[in-house]
């Protein structure tokens, strides 16, 4: 399995997924700054691998503190506040650091700092090896939907499935959340062909999806993120499945730009949409999408194609980095706990507060 990132000795290791497929460049630091950075260039990135890797950035902070326990709440706050705002949509990262910070709350009136930092560390992994688990229980819930809602066409055929963005071993840890159930759907005879949308501008469909489904084996083919509905049209995809950054109360899910799009078509053409993601993703302190904060990357990842000019530098962009696709065009969320279908009020607050 790729090692997308690792944390060993008070060093943060990470694939720059800025380079793949062409590139396996593997990058270590001990300077937070860097990881930061890493985190806001998306050379390490998808929701749960930008959770993990902000409790492990956590870390790095603190590993460089040389100050006195009067002066750590100080440092922690400003650490944390730093982190918190390397990117905005993916809730994951401030699950983890809520999560470091829960640590601090708890432990810092009562434990030296040597001992409060010994804790921390050992929340930074659980953040990561959670992830991991998580991708297996999110692949079985998702196999189980699948079976029942496609049982009538598995009798005679199996099925090909649109994906969107990465969500695998690369954005994830473990096997991946909607890629996770691919690969298992694929394992259990399910699939036939994975269709991966390019995913514009940054090409993490085409790029990483893709390399991940060619090193495993699995049949797929990329496409135009425009091409779905023609796909659709022609009887090429049966079912739709992508990951999310932020899963709101009422089943309004933010993902990478370009997935509301392929949410409608799936609608229109009568095809179940599904969103797989693990509970760090649900944020039911918002109650609808309209309410997540949705990131503007820079005008020159349009303008530009990988470092070659493509349109006038002044060109005017408006660079969304990702869409919210409303929760009534999604036939089930699936998670770790299990797969909400339905009421998304009810459910969602069952999976995050069971
Ligand atoms: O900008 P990115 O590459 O971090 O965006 C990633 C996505 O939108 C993924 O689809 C999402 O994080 C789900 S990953 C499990």
């Amino acid at each position: 399995m790729i090692d997308a990132i690792s944390f060993k000795n008070g060093t943060f290791r990470y694939l720059d997924q800025r380079y793949l497929p062409l590139k396996e460049i593997y990058v270590e630091t001990q300077n937070y700054l860097e990881a930061i950075e890493a985190i806001k260039t998306l050379a390490v990135r998808g929701a749960p691998l930008i959770g993990a890797s902000a409790g492990y950035t956590v870390m790095l902070g603190i590993n460089a503190y040389q100050g006195d326990k009067a002066g750590f709440p100080a440092y922690f706050a400003n650490l944390v506040a730093e982190v918190n705002a390397s990117r905005p949509t993916a809730v994951n990262l401030f699950f983890a650091t809520r999560k470091m910070q829960d640590v601090y709350d708890a432990n810092y009136e009562a434990d030296s700092l040597e001992a409060l930092f010994a804790k921390m560390t050992d929340m930074a992994y659980k953040i990561h090896n959670d992830e991991i688990d998580n991708c297996d229980k999110i692949a079985r819930h998702g196999v189980e939907l699948l079976k029942q809602d496609f049982a009538d066409v598995l009798k005679t055929r199996k099925l090909n499935v649109l994906t969107h963005c990465n969500t695998g071993t690369l954005a994830c840890c473990g096997i991946g959340t909607a890629l996770g159930v691919i690969r298992l759907a694929y394992q259990e005879g399910l699939i036939e062909r994975v269709i991966t949308a390019e995913s514009r501008p940054l090409l993490q469909g085409l790029r990483l999806t893709a390399w991940e489904l060619e090193h495993d084996g699995i049949p797929f083919a990329s496409i135009s993120d425009s091409s779905s509905a023609i796909l659709m049209q022609r009887g090429m995809i049966d079912f739709a499945v992508t990951g999310a950054d932020r899963i709101v109360a009422n089943g309004d899910s933010a993902n990478k730009i370009g997935t509301y799009a392929h949410a409608i078509s799936a609608k229109y053409h009568g095809l179940p949409f599904y969103i797989a993601a693990p509970v760090s993703t649900i944020d039911i302190t918002m109650s609808e999408g309209s309410q997540i904060p949705i990131e503007e990357r820079d005008a020159d990842e349009l303008r530009k194609i990988f470092g070659t000019q493509v349109a006038t530098p002044t060109t005017p962009v408006v660079n969304f980095a990702f869409d919210v696709t409303p929760g009534t065009l999604i036939r089930g969320i699936i998670t770790e706990k299990e797969a909400v279908v339905g009421n998304y009020n009810e459910g969602l607050a069952r999976v995050v507060n069971g």
